[in-house]
């Protein structure tokens, strides 16, 4: 058969990862995709001499590659929105197949080139903009084909795991933490994109379009990051027999897709709480086969790779794109839901404040589960010590009503601290 002729935008770590690879297995390739697969055309800002091209040409106008004769696959590995939409518009239009790494790309513009690449019966696919390495949307997708899936819920950004271990294992802070993860090269050029949840939000809005067969629509995920957990948070969360996680979470119930990044208390024993470091790990609840976890590198230049070959060699099988989007679902407000909350106050060590909470709580009908308050540690200065409740399951606005009373005691208590508990079952 012929050969595929690949054309790759960007020579940074994931397209340098995919030479690599297309370099070391390209009989393994070849033999799996029933033909071979030739990289005619590499597209960079500036070349770099220490990389082996595989005797493909190389150039500095990206147009130009995606209008070549010679390539029949644009591979892109650039990311960012700009110019990665007019580029791949440019190759969908002219019915050339796509294959992107572009999670911000996907989750914004995701629908429109569906669009394109169904009208112009070419092939789309973007298995390494989610969990990298991790075959998570093949799972979704054909694995789970025969199931109706119900929620995922997915550690989906390796830098804020690490951060979160970092701080539980390590007693770090959170800025020192980061500041490891950004040296060990883990994070985005940007690294709120990381922290604030961005990265994992453009990731759960690809899984949750997939997954509930509905549109790809991350303006529309409830995002909270991880910049105001503090050392304590996590002390009280073990102690309590909970590990703090920053989940992307995404349910379909009554006919809308709800879909929230936010950090969250995980039950010790649960899987994704023994998910340490820059791993990834999606879980996944489905009608027949119930809960599965894919778990495994999230990021870095040969797992991603991996990822990108993947979706090539599907391509050179002439194996049909299998995701068709169908129209968007009202996304459920992410407060509309009922969990148990974890509740840290740093409150006046005098008689009756712990009770004015505690009543409080009760008028707002939250009641509680769980509650601890240390022994005031003569050698700490200052007249305030930290209460923390866990509360029985309700919804955000009802705790909010909760908590502007708790305003009203301004002079006794501050400093709450308010995270969602995720029993991750069904
Ligand atoms: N910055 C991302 C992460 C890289 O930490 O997971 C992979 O998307």
């Amino acid at each position: 058969m012929s050969p595929l002729r690949l054309g790759l935008l960007g020579l940074g770590t994931v397209g340098q990862g995919v030479i690599s690879i297309l370099g070391e297995h390209s009989g393994l390739l070849e033999e799996r995709a029933g033909r071979p697969l030739t990289l005619t055309r590499v597209a960079s800002r500036s070349a770099k001499p220490e990389v082996d091209l595989l005797g493909a040409s190389f150039g500095t106008d990206p147009a130009a590659l995606v209008q070549a004769d010679d390539v029949d696959v644009v591979v892109e590995c650039i990311g960012g929105e700009q110019p990665c939409l007019d580029l791949l518009t440019a190759a969908l239009g002219r019915s050339k197949s796509v294959v992107t790494a572009n999670k911000a790309l996907i989750a914004t513009h995701g629908d429109a080139l569906h669009q394109l690449a169904s009208s112009s019966g070419a092939g789309l696919a973007y298995e390494a903009a989610v969990a990298g390495g991790i075959p998570i949307l093949k799972a979704i997708t054909e694995g789970l084909v025969a199931n109706r899936i119900e929620w995922l819920a997915g550690i989906i950004n390796g830098t804020s795991n690490y951060i979160l271990t970092a701080m539980a294992e390590q007693g770090q802070d959170f800025s020192s933490a980061l500041a490891t993860a950004q040296e060990l090269g883990y994070a985005e050029a940007d690294p709120t994109f990381d922290v604030e949840g961005i990265d994992a939000a453009h990731k759960l809005a690809i899984l949750a379009g997939l997954a509930f067969g509905r549109c790809f629509d991350f303006a529309g995920v409830a995002t909270e990051g991880i910049s105001g957990i503090a050392p304590i948070d996590i002390e009280y969360a073990a102690r309590l027999g909970y590990v703090i996680k920053h989940l992307g979470i995404a349910r379909f119930a009554d006919g809308a897709v709800e879909t929230s990044v936010h950090p969250a208390l995980v039950p010790e024993g649960a899987p994704l709480a023994q998910i340490k470091g820059v791993t990834n790990a999606v879980q996944v609840g489905a009608d027949a086969l119930g809960s599965t976890l894919y778990t495994g590198p999230g990021a870095g230049m040969l797992p991603t790779a991996s990822a990108v070959l993947a979706d090539v060699v599907d391509l050179a099988r002439g194996a049909p794109p299998p995701r068709r989007l169908a129209a968007a679902a009202a996304p459920m407000a992410a407060d509309d839901r009922e969990t148990p909350f974890y509740l840290r106050l740093q409150a006046q060590d005098r008689p009756g404040v712990f009770a004015r909470i505690t009543t409080l709580l009760s008028n707002a009908e939250i009641n509680i589960d769980a509650a601890l308050q240390q022994e005031h540690d003569a050698s700490t200065p200052g007249t305030t010590v930290p209460i923390v409740l866990l509360t029985r399951p309700t919804t955000r606005p009802q705790l909010q009503s909760a908590l502007e009373q708790l305003e009203g005691l301004a002079d006794q208590v501050d400093d709450v601290q308010v995270l969602r508990v995720e029993s991750l079952k069904p």
